[in-house]
């Protein structure tokens, strides 16, 4: 889809990736609506966009994605200045495994009450013009990280929703195409405040990694040499040379690669 004319909606863009994601819709020529729950970070970034790109290609709007008011009311003043929705980036997400009961609501039920909303408003089927969803997961929605279980469930119940909202709008006709991304480690403060948020399994944040590198070891020395380079391969780089290569695992190679990550 060429981004020039387009419009999109990125949740949880005021900072990090979503900010990330906000910048390069933007230099490629589509307007945006950002929406967080953080002001104050929000209007600073309408700020120094409104300099970069002029202030009609971008909106702020304090949103929480737990609230279906508050996102019916953004995508409704999107529509209203842009005249319609093509993409909708679901970026918005937290890592905390104290509150896992938070964790979960953010991550999964908002999430869903965004791509549905969306649905609403993108659907060909109400009069829509399609478009696409792009929802972000991460590595732990493809395999278990011990060390954050619910964020681990979360990240799989996204890549699960993406799925099988991708066969139900192809199915119907909604017009609507949905994506997920996987990143690895990205720099942003949900990074910079893991340690703070792991709960009662923060002991295996470290532990498993030497695990995984030992079992790869072991496999390299031992009398099955065609597997061993695959095994190895997946524990340093698991998102870029897994076992069984999918499509998703192949779009979180670009995605990587985008992100200057390799
Ligand atoms: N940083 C990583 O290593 C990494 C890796 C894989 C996936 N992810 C995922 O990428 C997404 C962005 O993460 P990040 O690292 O940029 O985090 P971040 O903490 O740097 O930024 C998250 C943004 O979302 C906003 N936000 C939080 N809760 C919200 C809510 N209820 N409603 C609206 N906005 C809300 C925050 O205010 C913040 O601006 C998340 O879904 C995260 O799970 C991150």
């Amino acid at each position: 889809m060429a981004l020039k004319g387009k419009t999109a909606v990125v949740t949880g863009a005021a900072l990090g990736i979503g900010k990330a994601i906000t910048e390069i819709l933007l230099q490629n020529g589509a307007k945006v609506t950002l929406l967080d729950i953080n002001e104050t970070a929000g209007k600073t970034l309408k700020e120094a966009l409104n300099k970069q790109y002029g202030e009609e290609r971008s909106l702020f709007f304090e949103c929480n994605v737990e609230s279906e008011e508050q996102i019916k009311a953004a995508f409704q003043s999107t529509v209203d200045t842009f005249r319609g929705i093509d993409i909708v980036c679901n970026n918005a997400g937290i890592l905390n495994e104290k509150q896992w009961e938070k964790t979960v609501s953010v991550n999964v039920m908002g999430l869903i009450r965004v791509s549905y909303v969306a649905l609403e408003y993108m659907n060909k089927l109400n009069g829509g013009k399609g478009g696409t969803v792009i929802n972000v997961a991460s590595v732990a929605g493809l395999t278990p990280v011990p060390a954050c279980p619910v964020y681990t469930a979360t990240k799989h119940a996204v890549v699960g929703f993406t799925r099988a909202m991708a066969a139900a709008s192809s199915a119907s006709g909604y017009g609507l195409r949905f994506n997920a991304v996987c990143p690895s480690l990205v720099k942003t403060d949900l990074i910079a405040s893991l340690m703070d948020n792991l709960g009662q399994f923060s002991h295996l944040a470290y532990a498993t990694q030497c695990s995984s590198v030992q079992r790869a070891m072991k496999c390299y020395v031992d009398d099955d040499p065609s597997s061993t380079s695959i095994r190895l391969a997946h524990v340093l780089q698991p998102q870029v040379s897994p076992p069984n290569n999918t499509r998703l695992q192949h779009k979180l190679y670009i995605w990587r690669k985008s992100f200057n990550c390799l």
